[in-house]
């Protein structure tokens, strides 16, 4: 069994908060200001440059600090500034700064903060006007920015990082008074969201002797304890038989470790109102089975969770932000390895919604444990479901890091995912579901094949998963692309984690007040389209 012990790993490690503060006189270990690359300063900047006798100004004409995106340079102990340190942050050009610059100038900032000395930090940035962007999205962006960067996982080290995290204070200066609760607000989704995306990125780094189907079954218990509104019920392969979920079966058969669906239910909406349904794939390590893969990178096969690990993290956000709305996630989870017992291509599988599959390569497993949990999703009567699955190598060709594949049979639905990936900056990308597509996966012995050759895919996975969603709303988020990193920046990344709860925020926004919502200029610009055309 495993060796440690499952459940959401140690809480934030900083705290934030907002306050309304004078640049110059602000107590703080690290003052952290934004600098472009020509033209007048931010007004904080300005007012520290002007203390500290045109100091700043000087820099940049120096070209010490030319303000070139993502370009830092720390100061100490600056003469007429009270903060212990300054920490200039290149912001490019200001016309052209957005959502992209504003995330970058962030990332790299912590990522000074991280290997620096202060234990507390006053970031000056929400000041800097981003276009179409208030208080609120600046503040929760420092906030996932920050937690993102100082996110560390060394649970499977002896010895724990020898430097201990020293950064425990975030102060986020916002310049109106009137910007305090929305920034408030904005720190209290950000931090929900960077701890939802945290467990994620710990599921999917974990060893997958320790991240099994049983572990991925003890967390989702572990969120649900001491939870009223929220229930756990775990599947074994007896209870899945008796489903008749013959196809998830076929891929747990080569494998000695039980294989479970866990289904994590939170009722924070009205009782009867319909449920958002997520269904995380959860292959704790993907060998490809009797279709075996190749030896090289196979290690990284054990991030194949990282879509229920994405769903695991979505609900513990949406619990600990209380929204108002009814959430279930099911997770099929199981090992895909080869085995006396294992599934041989060429075999043919009943699945639960009845259709027969030829399994023509092992490997394309992914649809094979999510076809049966689709058909489950049926039960909970939902009003939409969404399944986020590490599916086709294919994916990552096509998209690469940037964006998740995104497939859907219901365009509002569709529209509503892509905004969400958008404003929050966990994008998704739109590809085709034409039923041209469909015809290649025809099967000679079985309703279908499970793989429909070379080309196009990313495109006949979706197709696949398609023939199961049939009676609801439904889109597919493929994340083979950005659920990790490879290299030596090895790791799981969080995503899609906080697309989904961005999507979750805005249906509850949409249900109370619809001002909340903010239009992005892409927003505005298709509405123009479809208006014109
Ligand atoms: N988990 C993999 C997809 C994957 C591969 C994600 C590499 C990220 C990197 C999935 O189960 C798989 O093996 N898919 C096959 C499908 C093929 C056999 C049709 C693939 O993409 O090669
Ligand atoms: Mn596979
Ligand atoms: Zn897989």
């Amino acid at each position: 069994m495993a060796a440690k012990k499952a459940g959401p790993p140690r809480g934030p490690a900083v705290q934030f908060d907002v306050a309304t503060i004078v640049a110059e006189k602000q107590r703080t270990g690290c003052l952290v200001l934004g600098v472009y690359d020509s033209g007048a300063l931010p007004a904080a900047t300005a007012a520290v440059d002007r203390a500290a006798g045109g100091a700043v100004g000087k820099l940049r004409r120096r070209g010490d600090m030319d303000g070139e995106l993502g370009r830092t340079l720390l100061l100490h102990g600056l003469a007429g500034i009270a903060a212990e340190r300054v920490l200039l942050v290149g912001c490019g050009a200001r016309r052209e700064f957005n959502d992209s610059s504003y995330r970058r100038a962030l990332t790299e900032a912590f990522a000074v903060l991280e290997s620096g000395g202060a234990t507390d930090t006053t970031v000056c940035l929400p000041e800097l006007e981003v276009p179409e962007r208030d208080a609120y999205w600046k503040v929760r962006q420092v906030v996932e920015r920050g937690l993102d960067v100082l996110y560390r996982f060394d649970e499977l080290k002896s010895r724990k990082d020898a430097k201990k995290r020293r950064l425990r204070r975030v102060h986020l200066s916002v310049p109106a008074r009137e910007d305090v609760d929305r920034a408030k607000r904005g720190v209290r989704d950000g931090t929900a969201i960077a701890s939802g995306a945290n467990l994620a990125r710990t599921l999917g780094n974990l060893a997958a002797n320790i991240c099994t189907p049983s572990y991925l079954a003890e967390c989702a218990r572990g969120l649900a304890r001491k939870q009223a509104r929220t229930q756990v019920r775990v599947l074994d392969e007896a209870g899945m038989k008796r489903l008749g979920m013959g196809s998830l079966l076929s891929v747990a058969r080569g494998s000695r470790e039980p294989a479970k669906l866990v289904t994590l239910e939170y009722a924070g909406g009205k009782k009867g109102e319909k449920p958002v349904v997520l269904v995380g794939k959860g292959v704790t390590f993907d060998s490809g089975g009797i279709s075996i893969k190749p030896a090289a990178a196979m290690d990284e096969m054990k991030f194949d969770m990282c879509g229920a690990a994405s769903v695991l993290g979505a609900l513990r956000a949406v619990i600990e932000l209380k929204l108002p709305l009814n959430v279930v996630g099911i997770i099929p989870a199981t090992e895909n390895l080869p085995d006396g017992n294992a599934s041989k291509p060429g075999d043919v599988v009943t699945t639960m919604s009845g259709q027969t599959v030829e399994v023509l390569n092992t490997d394309a497993e992914g649809r094979l444990i999510l076809n049966d949990a689709l058909t489950y999703a049926q039960r909970f009567k939902p009003d939409v479901v969404v399944d986020i699955a590490t599916l086709t190598g294919a994916c990552v060709i096509a998209l690469g890091a940037p964006a998740s594949g995104l497939f859907t049979n219901d365009r509002a639905l569709g529209d509503a995912l892509l905004q969400a990936g958008r404003y929050s900056g966990d994008r998704a990308w739109e590809l085709p579901l034409w039923e041209d597509y469909q015809e290649q996966l025809k099967s000679n012995f079985a309703d279908m094949a499970n793989v429909g050759g070379r080309e196009a895919g990313v495109v006949t996975a979706a197709c696949f998963l398609s023939r199961f969603a049939k009676d609801y709303r439904w889109a597919h988020l493929d994340i083979a692309g950005t659920a990790w990193r490879s290299g030596d920046k090895k790791g799981a990344t969080g995503r899609p984690v906080t697309l989904l709860v961005q999507y979750l925020l805005d249906r509850s926004r949409q249900r109370g007040h619809r001002s909340a919502r903010r239009k992005s200029p892409a927003d505005r610009q298709r509405r123009r389209g479809a208006r014109a055309g």
